[in-house]
């Protein structure tokens, strides 16, 4: 499994259809209707073995109606395209990680972007702290509420596919979720040109990538991505594009999936290019456990002959870590390898 190193980005790209090929595009109609079922069990294999081989796939049919996916786009675009005062206006503070960020770091370089995050409503129990919506108008909360609940209800299905991929019963994990999970929402703008330009010196450089190469923190990621292209898998040696696929969303296990599966499932590295010709957006669902959650690798993957490979994992504590990390430079950001026996 690679560890996440500085030199990686110097790896190659995989030609296309090279080598292991393309990241799986997988039918998930069945897991959702009822993941138990016979009817079910080739997805969840795929899922499984996409899970193992790639830490990422795609997923088609896969409930979220395209009508609120097209809606979602809108409220993004058009959330960037006002102007600064607006955004502003919402900006994320050192205490409230909700809002809206031009300055995030990934391993302590700039990323080139631009983020909108918000969770569940109410009061998030990780931070003890409220979404901030933007004075524009009011589709664009009402919208991305939406938006939220239909892809955590993917997520949940996709979790019970994880557990049945591993000899668990559906519902296995839904103690970890149910009751304040801490999944949340990420609106993210890629644009050609740097928004920190010049005057604004003084902020740390800025990487010639629009994310800096990392593993998702929590369990899973449910991502829609427009069709311009940039996020890369890193496997074998090769970064892997992964390519744009109408109707699809990007399914990628994070570094807690990792810790319960023993190491069985991985959470992949990837990054994504800088944009040198067209902006792009994006809008990943980190589908988090709930606060008090102690991850610990699950029953049916240790053994005498495989013992645990993690101690206990605080979620809470794990996530607090790297937001602060995110935040600003406070020295090198909480891995999952800290937590290697
Ligand atoms: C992320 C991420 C990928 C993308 O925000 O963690 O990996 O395509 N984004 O924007
Ligand atoms: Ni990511």
């Amino acid at each position: 499994m690679p560890e996440l190193q500085d030199d990686l980005d110097h790896y190659p790209v995989a030609v296309s259809g090279d080598l292991a090929g393309q990241v799986p595009i997988i039918d998930v109609g069945a897991v959702i209707h009822d993941v138990s079922a016979t009817a079910a069990r080739e997805a969840v294999g795929q899922i499984a073995a996409a899970c193992r081989d790639w830490g990422f796939f795609q997923v088609v049919n896969h409930g979220v109606p395209q009508n609120l996916v097209d809606a979602a786009w809108r409220e993004t675009a058009a959330f960037f395209h006002q102007p600064a005062s607006i955004k502003d206006a919402v900006m994320r503070t050192r205490d409230n990680p909700w809002g809206y960020y031009n300055n995030e770091l990934t391993k302590n370089l700039r990323d080139k972007k631009e983020v909108f995050d918000y969770t569940t409503d109410g009061t998030d129990p990780i931070y003890h702290a409220e979404n901030r919506w933007p004075e524009v108008d009011a589709a664009f909360r009402t919208t991305l509420s939406a938006y939220r609940d239909a892809v955590t209800r993917l997520a949940l299905s996709l979790l019970e596919a994880f557990c049945v991929g591993v000899d668990l019963p559906a519902d296995f994990m839904r103690a970890d979720f149910e009751g304040g999970h801490t999944g949340f929402i990420r609106l993210n703008y890629y644009p050609v040109e740097d928004p920190l330009q010049a005057p604004n010196a003084g902020h740390p450089p800025v990487a010639d990538l629009g994310v800096h190469h990392h593993s998702d923190a929590g369990a899973l990621t449910v991502l829609l991505q427009d069709d311009i292209g940039g996020l890369q898998v890193f496997r074998d040696g090769f970064w892997h594009d992964i390519a744009p696929q109408d109707g699809a969303f990007v399914i990628n296990t994070g570094d807690m999936m990792q810790v319960w599966s023993n190491d069985i499932y991985q959470a992949a590295i990837h990054r994504v290019l800088a944009m040198h010709e067209k902006d792009r957006y994006s809008i990943p669902f980190f589908f988090n456990p709930s606060a008090n959650a102690e991850i610990r690798p699950l029953p049916t993957v240790v053994s005498a002959e495989r013992p645990a490979h993690y101690r206990t994992v605080s979620w809470a504590e794990f996530r607090g870590g790297r937001t602060d990390g995110d935040y600003a430079d406070c020295g090198p950001e909480i891995q999952i390898t800290q937590y290697r026996i």
